[in-house]
C-alpha cells in the first residue's frame, strides 16, 4: 500500500532533546530529493534515516519468571503447521520505486540489492519479491522500452485520487533487471497487473512478465486492495464483495481468453486489506474463482493507531505505541482473524500469502518500525503466520521516506559521494525467520505458548517429519542489569511425558540481539551485523558466531539463556544447523565497482557471466570493496524522552474509521 503521509511536525514535547521541525512530503513514496549531503551517518531529512530514539518500556510486573521447562514431544505433536518453505519470509517492492531497490537501468543492477537477496537465499534456497502495491494500478507498460533504458517513470499530470498515485510508466527493463536478478540469486517474483480498467484491461506488463520470468514468475496480483477502491475514489461507490466479485470475473474473462498469457492458473487475489475480506468476497461468488488462481492472498498493516484516527488527523504518542510491538498477544490477535481463511485456503489447496505488511501504515512510526524491537516483532509475527497456515509474507518497502524498510539505499547524492544501505531491523528478520524455518520445505510450526504464556517470553518449536529440530525462543524485555534474562530448559521426550527420553547430549544457539529494544543500528545476528545508517554493502560484517551448549544429561535437559532483550535460534541437531546454513563454501559476494557519479552502486554485469551463472553464480568472489565506516557515527537519542508524532495521514484516516481489521 503507498499510503499518503504528510509528516507534517515531528517534534518531540517534554523533551531537552528538541528537534527542528522537519517537513516530510511522501507523496509520492521515493520522490523526495536530498539536497545535500548527510554528515556521517545522518540525515534529516528522510524518514529512513531519522534518528529518533524511544525510551524501552517498562519491565512486566511481576517479573516474568526466569526459569521454565520446554517440555517437547517427539513423534509428532499437536497444533503443528503446515509444511512451510525457508523462504516463507520475503519482500514487498512498491512499484514506484522498484527502480530505486533494483537498479537503475538493467544493465547496472545494484550489487548491494544481490548481496541482501543472495543471503537470504543462502538460508532458504531461494527468496521471494512481490514488485507492486497500489502503483501497480494504474501502471502503464512499454514493451518497446522507455527513454534511456529507464526502468520506471512516473507521470503526475494525472493525479486526482486521494492516495496521489502517480501514473507509472513500465519499461521492459525492469523486467529484465528482474530476470536477471534471478539468475543470479534465485529470486522468485509475484507481479502486479493493473486492474484499474478491466473492460480495457492493460495485461501486458502480465503477458511480458510470463515470457521474461518464465518459472520465476509464481504469481500475477490482479487487483490491490480492491475494498479501499471507493475510499480512494478510483471506483463509484458503493464497490463492496458484489461489485468487486462481479469485476473480478469480467478480468478473468479476458486473460481467459488472451492466448498471448499462457498459464492461467496463477492469478493473486483478492488482496484485501481493510474493509472487507476473504470471507466476504467468497460468500459474494468468489468461490467459482478459485480454479483459476494460484495463491489467494491478504494485505494487513498493524494499524495500532487506529482508535486515534479522527478524521484524518492522528495525534501519535510514539512511546505508549512501543509496547504494542513488543507483545506477542498482540501478534496473536493480528493472526487469529485470518485462521479461518488460510484453512479455507488449504482445504482449496491454493497457498495463502500475506502480499504487504509491515509494522505500521503511513510509512512506519520512528523509533518503532526502525528499531530492534521491530525486528523481534518481525520474527514472531512471520512465525505466527507461518504457525497460523499462511504459505508466505512479503515485508513491504517504499522509499527513502518510509521508516519500516527492510532496506534502503542512499539518497542519490548521498550515493555519489560514497554513502552506503541502510538495513532495518526488518532485514534481520527475514534472514532469520528463513533460519528458523530452514531449506527443507518440510517444517511445521508450533506456538508453544511458552513460560506459561508469558506475553514478553514467546517461543516456537519447528518440527520436521514429526522430529523437533529448532527451537525459536523471544526476550521482549530490556533490562541491562540482567535480572531479566531467562532459561528455558529444553527437554525432549522423557521428564513426564509418556515417551522415551530423546533430549540431545548438546544443542546449538545463534543469538539476536542489541542493548536495547530501542537500538536502531548494529544489530547483531550470531555476532554479525550490517551496522549503522549508509554504511552496508550488502554483506555481513564480523564472524558468524554458533554457540555450543552442553546438556544436563542427568536431567535430561538443555538450559539455553535468553538475554532481555534477545532471541535465540536452538538447533537440536546438527543437521538442522547445517539446514539453516546453506553452503558456506558456496557463499558468493557481488562486489561494489567502482564507478562513478551515480553509478557508483551498481554492477555491471557482463552477459557472459550472467550465461553461465545457472541461477547461483556472481560476479566475483570477493567481500565489496566497501569501507565499513565508523560504527556509530549516529546521534546517540537514547535518552531522548517520548516522542509525540503527529500526522496527517488522509488516505488511511479516511478508510480506518471505526474500522478494525475485517477478514
Ligand atoms: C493448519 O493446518 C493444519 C493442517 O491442515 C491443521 O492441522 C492445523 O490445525 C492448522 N492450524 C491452525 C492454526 O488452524
Ligand atoms: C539483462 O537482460 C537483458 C536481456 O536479456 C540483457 O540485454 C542485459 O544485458 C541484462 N543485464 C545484465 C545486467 O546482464
Ligand atoms: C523447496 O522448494 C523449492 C520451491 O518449490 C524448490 O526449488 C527446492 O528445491 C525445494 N527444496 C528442497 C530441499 O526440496
Amino acid at each position: 500500500m503507498q499510503v499518503v503521509l504528510s509528516l507534517l511536525s515531528l517534534y518531540f514535547a517534554a523533551s531537552p532533546v528538541y528537534a527542528s521541525v522537519t517537513i516530510y512530503t511522501q507523496v509520492p513514496l521515493g520522490t523526495a530529493t536530498g539536497s545535500s549531503i548527510s554528515p556521517a551517518g545522518t540525515d534529516t531529512t528522510h524518514a529512513a534515516f531519522d534518528p529518533t530514539v524511544l525510551n524501552p518500556p517498562a519491565l512486566p510486573s511481576p517479573p516474568i519468571p526466569t526459569t521454565y521447562v520446554l517440555q517437547l514431544t517427539s513423534g509428532g505433536a499437536n497444533n503443528l503447521s503446515i509444511q512451510q518453505p525457508g523462504n516463507f519470509l520475503g519482500f514487498s517492492v512498491e512499484l514506484s520505486v522498484a527502480d530505486q531497490i533494483c537498479t537503475f537501468f538493467s544493465t547496472h543492477i545494484q550489487p548491494v540489492l544481490l548481496n541482501l537477496l543472495a543471503n537470504v537465499e543462502r538460508r532458504a534456497g531461494s527468496v521471494q519479491l512481490r514488485v507492486g502495491g497500489n502503483t501497480q494500478e494504474k501502471a502503464v507498460f512499454f514493451p518497446e522500452g522507455l527513454p534511456g533504458e529507464a526502468t520506471i517513470l512516473k507521470d503526475k499530470s494525472q493525479i486526482t485520487n486521494p492516495t496521489q498515485t502517480p501514473t507509472i510508466q513500465v519499461g521492459i527493463d525492469l523486467l529484465y533487471a528482474m530476470s536477471n536478478i534471478t539468475s543470479l540469486v534465485n529470486a522468485v517474483w509475484y507481479m502486479g497487473v493493473p486492474f484499474n480498467d478491466s473492460a480495457n484491461p492493460r495485461l501486458a506488463i502480465a503477458q511480458y512478465s510470463e515470457r521474461i520470468l518464465g518459472t520465476s514468475l509464481k504469481g500475477l496480483q490482479v487487483g490491490n486492495e480492491p475494498d479501499l477502491y471507493a475510499d480512494h475514489g478510483v471506483r463509484p461507490q458503493p464497490y463492496g464483495p458484489p461489485e468487486y466479485v462481479a469485476e473480478f470475473g469480467t478480468m478473468l474473462g479476458i486473460i481467459g481468453n488472451d492466448s498471448n498469457i499462457i498459464n492461467k492458473t496463477n492469478i493473486i487475489a483478492p488482496s484485501t486489506c481493510c474493509n472487507y475480506g476473504v470471507n466476504e468476497v467468497l460468500a459474494a461468488g468468489f468461490q467459482q474463482f478459485i480454479p483459476q488462481l494460484g495463491y489467494l492472498a491478504v494485505e494487513q498493516w498493524v494499524i495500532l493507531h487506529v482508535f486515534e484516527l479522527s478524521l484524518g488527523n492522528v495525534t501519535v504518542d510514539l512511546q505508549s505505541e512501543f509496547p504494542k510491538y513488543l507483545s506477542h498477544a498482540a501478534v496473536v490477535a493480528m493472526v487469529q482473524p485470518f485462521v479461518n481463511v488460510a484453512n479455507q485456503a488449504v482445504a482449496f489447496q491454493k497457498p495463502l500469502l500475506m502480499t504487504e505488511t509491515n509494522t505500521a501504515s503511513c510509512g512506519g512510526f520512528p523509533g518503532i518500525s526502525d528499531t530492534f524491537g521491530a525486528g523481534l516483532w518481525g520474527i514472531d509475527y512471520a512465525l505466527q503466520l507461518a504457525y497460523g497456515n499462511f504459505s508466505g509474507a512479503m515485508m513491504h518497502m517504499g522509499g527513502q521516506n518510509v521508516y519500516y524498510n527492510p532496506f534502503t539505499p542512499p539518497p542519490t547524492n548521498d550515493a555519489k559521494h560514497g554513502k552506503q544501505w541502510t538495513i532495518g531491523p526488518i532485514y534481520y528478520s527475514t534472514l532469520i525467520v528463513a533460519e528458523v524455518l530452514g531449506s527443507s520445505n518440510t517444517s511445521q510450526v508450533v506456538d508453544l505458548f511458552a513460560n506459561g504464556n508469558t506475553d514478553s517470553t514467546p517461543a516456537y518449536a519447528i518440527y520436521e517429519n514429526g522430529t523437533p529440530v529448532r527451537v525459536a525462543l523471544f526476550n521482549y524485555n530490556t533490562d541491562p542489569s540482567g535480572a531479566t534474562n531467562y532459561t528455558a530448559q529444553i527437554a525432549i521426550g522423557g521428564s513426564g511425558v509418556n515417551q522415551p527420553n530423546a533430549s540431545p547430549s548438546q544443542v546449538t544457539v545463534r543469538y539476536f540481539t542489541a542493548p536495547s529494544v530501542s537500538t536502531k543500528t548494529n544489530l547483531l545476528w550470531a555476532n554479525q551485523t550490517f551496522g549503522g545508517v549508509m554504511e552496508s554493502d550488502g554483506t555481513f560484517q564480523g564472524t558468524q558466531e554458533t554457540v555450543t551448549i552442553q546438556c544436563d544429561t542427568t536431567n535430561n535437559i538443555c538450559p539455553v539463556n535468553v538475554p532481555a532483550p534477545g532471541f535465540a535460534l536452538v538447533f537440536l541437531t546438527p543437521e538442522a544447523q547445517a539446514a539453516s546454513s546453506g553452503g558456506q563454501a558456496a557463499v558468493v559476494t557481488f562486489a561494489t565497482t567502482a564507478t562513478t557519479g551515480i553509478y557508483r552502486n551498481t554492477a555491471t554485469i557482463p552477459p557472459g557471466v550472467l550465461a553461465t551463472s545457472n541461477g547461483h553464480g556472481g560476479l566475483n568472489n570477493q567481500v565489496g570493496s566497501t569501507s565499513f565506516g565508523s560504527t556509530n557515527g549516529a546521534l546517540n537519542l537514547l535518552h531522548a524522552l517520548p516522542g509525540i508524532l503527529s500526522l496527517l495521514c488522509m488516505a488511511i484516516g479516511a478508510a480506518m474509521i471505526g474500522r478494525s481489521l475485517v477478514q
